[in-house]
């Protein structure tokens, strides 16, 4: 008896010997379906680690274009800034001129080659305009930071309807517009690119009072995780921004509402601004996004510390899921 035959004897020594011949049958057949399922894990995996490898341009930085939205002050302005620094062509699109302006100059005196466009993020032909202009202006655009946002506070049933509307049109739809603008013309040179979108902590776990806030920046992590997934294949990584406080103009967003949703509003929004002192300084920021533009980082977050809010909205959606295994309407 060959060894494999002793060892047949061995795992079958209690079957009847006329069950034998379909109880090896049907060994063999099962046998077949485990290599086959790995031969397609494997494949698969393959696949995946071909395009983990595929060759992402953005690495080399120094030439190639950016557009910032909302790059006159704060977390634009930081990623301006270090956009510039690494010898980036740099775009910078805002509702308020002046700061960008100075922006600008500042940028040119360091020896940066620096423009700027008006642009409300609301009004889609401007967005498509600014990026029109990006490219007549560079040639090539390959960045583009999808970073306007105001904030309002307020329960979010007593928040008007002209505050919602003006949180969704700038942090949603001025997202929205951004990469319909910038991703055909990034894609279209073939040298590679990226999009960043700017969210918040605000888009991972939800803030009391802040609920048109939460409810737009929601909004962006989702459309940039569909873009990561959309654009896998693509030589355009895709990033989605969730800083924590960050010490810049936020507090003081009404200062450039548009008359439509009711004008200019100087009042500083108190539980934001308490909050700003001990915030992370923007152009630290501005250049954790560079990194990660570098690096192809999908998620880029300001203050490591905060994983653990995020942990815990993970284990409360969890205790639903328990629920629902012993919930009486699915037996
Ligand atoms: N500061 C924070 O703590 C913090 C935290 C998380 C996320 N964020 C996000 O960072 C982004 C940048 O905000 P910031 O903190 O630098 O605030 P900021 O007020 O300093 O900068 C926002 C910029 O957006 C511009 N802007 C506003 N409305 C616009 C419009 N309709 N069209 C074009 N530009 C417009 C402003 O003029 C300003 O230059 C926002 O999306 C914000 O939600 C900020």
């Amino acid at each position: 008896m060959s060894g494999d035959g002793a060892l047949e004897g061995l795992l079958h020594a209690n079957v009847p010997p006329a069950l034998l011949p379909g109880l090896v049958f049907g060994r063999q057949f099962m046998a077949n379906i485990a290599i086959k399922i790995t031969t397609i894990k494997r494949e698969a995996r393959q696949k995946r680690h071909e395009r983990g490898l595929r060759v992402r341009h953005m690495r080399e930085v120094e030439g190639k274009t950016a557009f910032v939205s909302g790059g006159a002050s704060g977390i634009g302005r930081g990623m301006a800034r270090a956009f510039a620094d690494a010898g980036m062509n740099v775009m910078i699109g805002d509702i308020e001129d002046a700061p960008m302006q100075a922006l600008v100059s500042e940028l040119r005196q360091a020896g940066a080659q620096a423009e700027c466009v008006r642009v409300d993020v609301c009004d889609r032909d401007a967005v498509m305009a600014a990026a029109d202009a990006t490219e007549a202006r560079f040639g090539k655009v390959h960045v583009v930071c999808n970073n306007a946002g105001v904030l309002v506070d307020g329960r979010s049933e007593k928040v008007d309807m002209d505050n919602w509307n003006w949180v969704v049109d700038v942090n949603l739809w001025g997202v929205v517009y951004g990469f319909q603008a910038f991703i055909p013309k990034i894609l279209s040179h073939g040298e590679g690119g990226h999009v960043v979108n700017t969210a918040s902590m605000a888009g991972m776990v939800n803030f009391r009072g802040s609920g048109p806030y939460n409810a737009t920046k929601f909004a962006v992590v989702a459309l940039s995780e569909t873009l990561m997934e959309e654009h896998r294949k693509d030589n355009l990584g895709v990033s989605v921004l969730c800083p924590g406080a960050v010490n810049t103009k936020i507090a003081e967003s009404g200062r450039n509402r548009p008359g439509r949703y009711g004008g200019t509003d100087d009042s500083v929004n108190a539980p934001m601004a308490a909050l700003l002192p001990d915030a992370i300084d923007p152009d630290i920021v501005g250049r954790q996004v560079l990194e990660a533009i570098r690096d192809d980082q999908s998620y880029i977050f300001t203050d490591p510390g905060l994983r653990r809010h995020i942990a815990e909205r993970f284990r409360r959606i969890g205790l639903g899921f328990d629920w629902a295994e012993n919930c009486a309407a699915l037996k």
